[in-house]
């Protein structure tokens, strides 16, 4: 089988290429490296260009004519940007998905798979959510993601397009065999800020202990990036059952199914370093919420994929390839350092 996967230059859409050349899968990247890394689509098929560039989908589909399905990671990703530039994250997440869908019914590539974002859920009283849980995003990326949902289910029903929407937690870790793993030099992500506070002796920040969550802190859903990809394999595989007859249109939520508390991931994390790094408790930022986890098994009956990998391999995979990634990718660029992502 050979597959598209637009975004496939960056740290998810990397990781599902890695997974889909494991088990026999052949990715086709199409990637603007707009935060991609062209180290990672090195020995890989790999068009660089836009999503948007009709033309250039076109030439894909002319040379790679055996593309049986389409994975689109490709999206501006970092929440605090979004609500300071809403406009750049509806044209680059919404508008040319639309181009791209376009284009991709137009060489009758009918099997599509999203990465679409726990982003979307409003935080309900105990903080669990399934795929029938009330969507309303909170910033510009968000409702990006939530409005591509939208355009999708009305597309279902008018084109030969049939789409299963992955709903990702928190992905953490790298690709266990240090392929590839998170680009940016410091991530401000909270894994991110401890595997700083590791490295450089910087005290660890609690955001926020007044949360109504079990020790006060945040509480995510924390799951490993190579999980997230194996779910990717599993739904190219099982697509065509999954939607069958007049099934068109899917949702599933990609987490572990238990939240983590920050205090927990501090503990998780101090464990698995050997050490405790300094931390301070601070006042909650603002835009920040107390977080939501899956509570959904749907992803386990249909597409038979459930996470194998435990937070302490995630932080360890995390830590390893922190010590890998300048090496890898050159050195830590300060200027590119990037606010918290989801
Ligand atoms: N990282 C997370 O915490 C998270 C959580 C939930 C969902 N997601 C979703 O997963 C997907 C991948 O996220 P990621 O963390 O790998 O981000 P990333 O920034 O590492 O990857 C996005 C990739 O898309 C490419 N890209 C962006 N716009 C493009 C365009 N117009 N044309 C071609 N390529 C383009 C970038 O160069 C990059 O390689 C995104 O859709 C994101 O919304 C991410």
């Amino acid at each position: 089988m050979k597959v598209l996967i637009a975004g496939g230059a960056g740290f998810i859409g990397s990781t599902i290429a890695s997974a889909c050349l494991d088990a026999g899968i052949t990715p086709v990247i199409l990637d603007n490296l707009s935060t991609g890394r062209a180290e990672f689509v090195e020995n890989r098929i790999f068009y660089h260009g836009d999503i948007a560039d009709s033309a250039l989908v076109d030439r894909i589909f002319a040379e790679h004519p055996d593309i049986e399905a389409a994975v689109h990671c490709a999206a501006l990703i970092v929440v605090p940007d979004s609500v300071e530039h809403p406009l750049r994250y509806y044209r680059e997440n919404v508008g040319k998905t639309v181009e791209f869908l376009d284009a991709l019914v137009a060489n009758g590539c009918g099997r599509f798979l999203f990465s679409s974002s726990a982003a979307i859920y409003q935080p309900g009283d105990d903080f669990a959510v399934d795929e029938t849980s009330p969507v309303a995003a909170t910033s510009p990326y968000g409702e990006s993601k939530a409005m591509v949902e939208r355009v999708l289910a009305d597309s279902v029903r008018a084109y030969p397009l049939r789409v299963i929407s992955l709903r990702y937690f928190n992905p953490v870790g790298a690709d266990p065999k240090m392929r590839t793993g998170l680009q940016l030099p410091r991530p401000s992500h909270v894994l991110g800020k401890m595997i700083e506070s590791a490295r450089t002796g910087a005290t660890f920040q609690v955001t926020g202990a007044d949360w109504p969550t079990r020790d006060g802190s945040g509480i995510r859903d924390y799951v490993h990036v190579w999980d997230l990809a194996q779910a990717h394999v599993e739904a190219l595989r099982r697509f065509d059952t999954v939607l069958a007859g007049d099934r068109r249109y899917e949702v599933f939520n990609l987490g572990t199914g238990d939240g983590t508390t920050v205090r927990e991931l501090l503990d998780a994390f101090n464990t698995v370093l050997g050490r405790p790094i300094p931390t301070v408790v601070a006042p909650r930022r603002p835009g920040d919420s107390a977080g939501t986890y899956t509570r959904s098994d749907r992803a386990r009956r249909h597409l038979g994929w459930a996470p194998t990998l435990s937070l302490a391999e995630g932080i360890q995979h995390s830590l390893q390839w922190a010590e890998l990634r300048d090496e890898l990718l050159g050195p830590a660029d300060d200027a590119a350092r990037v606010p918290a992502q989801r």
